[in-house]
């Protein structure tokens, strides 16, 4: 799932990065994550609070829910 429709970066490489100790500035930095119409701001940002304070699975369900 994309988590950044725009700049077509999925949520996973948002987790990776996160895990990997990059803050979600450095991630939108090198990904351009928020840079466009910046409606994903908000998830992004939790998604890397999450992915760096809680340990999540690997198979664990995106936080996105749909409509
Ligand atoms: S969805 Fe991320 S900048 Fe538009």
């Amino acid at each position: 799932m994309y988590i950044c429709v725009c700049n077509a970066l999925p949520e996973q490489t948002v987790r990776t990065l996160a895990r990997e100790g990059m803050s979600f500035e450095e991630i939108q930095a090198i990904t351009g994550c928020s840079n466009c119409c910046g409606s994903c701001k908000e998830m992004a940002e939790t998604v890397v609070a999450e992915s760096r304070g809680i340990p999540m699975p690997a198979d664990a369900l995106p936080i996105m829910q749909l409509a």
